[in-house]
């Protein structure tokens, strides 16, 4: 069966900057200083290491500067192996392939304000966020840093912080911040967005529950635990493009179902977070189970590595 080719665009790293508490950030361009793919701010790519690893990273430039990429990486000792590869055996000159930006925040014409949370590296998605609204003149957001002590991409985020756009909040010395108190109240016209750890983005999603959840954006670095169902069936992948029907065995992924048959994916997390693996869906009924999708979007996709079927034929547009 023919594969999918996964698309990436090549890039060429220019740049490999320390930027404290085991931090680098790394510059990635066009090997013919092009242009590269447009983002918005807060979007994140995948990187294809040279050692087959996929990783997503958030960008922390501005998206009127995309002459470049850059994206700030913490060297995980005890992670899935990604970070130590950067850290460890990308040099100046290393060609990787990157995906398409994807996701991001839009800035709908009725937010007057915004609020940010970010735990620790955390920060990366709103340094580029807060880059685009101060380039915009936009003065009505503030992005709430939590760390233990050190303050991450410090020479990047001082401006930020001396301007009062960036309130840090030390727990070694002040223990954890109230997350509804710096969220506020919920407002139509106010939207609120928060990055970190688990326990940071459960907090964040308990705090902002009855607000409105297109004014609410969470972004995860990892995965939760995957969602066994006791209960689920087998069913039939059906493949629109091709007409190829495909068994998935119950308990198993469609992800590694599409596999077994040699359809390429791109995947990184495969725990629904990141949104590399979506694909289209055109009939059946799809249990979701990711973290990314908003309602809307899942009318028409879904996302290979977790969702599931409810019902025995689900067809897909591949
Ligand atoms: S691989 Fe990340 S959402 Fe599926």
């Amino acid at each position: 069966m023919k594969a999918r080719p996964i698309t990436t665009v090549e890039t060429v790293v220019t740049g490999i900057e320390e930027a404290g508490a085991g931090i680098k950030l790394f510059t990635l361009v066009d090997p013919d200083r092009w242009e590269l793919p447009p983002f918005k701010p807060g979007a994140h790519i995948d990187l294809h290491l040279p050692n087959g690893l996929i990783r997503t990273y958030s960008l922390c430039n501005e998206p009127a500067d995309n002459a470049r990429y850059v994206i700030a990486v913490k060297r995980e000792a005890a992670g899935r192996g990604g970070s130590r590869a950067l850290h460890d055996e990308i040099r100046i000159g290393d060609v990787i392939g990157v995906s398409l930006p994807r996701g991001g925040l839009d800035r709908g014409a009725d937010i007057a304000r915004h609020v940010f949370v970010a735990g620790g590296i955390g920060v990366t998605p709103f340094l580029s966020m807060a880059r685009h609204l101060v380039r915009r003149g936009d003065a009505s957001f503030v992005l709430h840093l939590i760390v233990r002590d050190e303050v991450p991409l410090a020479v990047h985020l001082t401006p930020l912080i001396e301007a009062g756009r960036v309130v840090v909040h030390r727990t070694a010395r002040s223990g954890r911040p109230d997350l509804a108190s710096l969220v506020g109240e919920a407002g139509a016209q106010t939207m609120v967005a928060c990055c970190g750890p688990e326990s940071m983005t459960n907090d964040f999603e308990r705090v902002t529950a009855a607000w409105p959840a297109a004014n609410v954006h969470v972004e995860r670095f990892v995965a939760p635990q995957p969602i066994i169902d006791p209960d689920a069936k087998p069913f039939t992948l059906s493949l629109a493009r091709t007409g190829t029907e495909i068994q998935v065995r119950a308990g198993q992924t469609m992800l590694a179902a599409l596999q077994e048959k040699g359809i390429e994916i791109a995947t990184s997390c495969c725990g629904g977070i990141c949104g590399a693996c979506k694909v289209g869906w055109l009939e059946g009924k799809p249990v979701h189970r990711d973290r990314i999708l908003s309602p809307y979007e899942r009318e028409r996709y879904l996302m290979v590595c977790v969702a599931g079927s409810d019902g025995g034929r689900l067809v897909l547009d591949l």
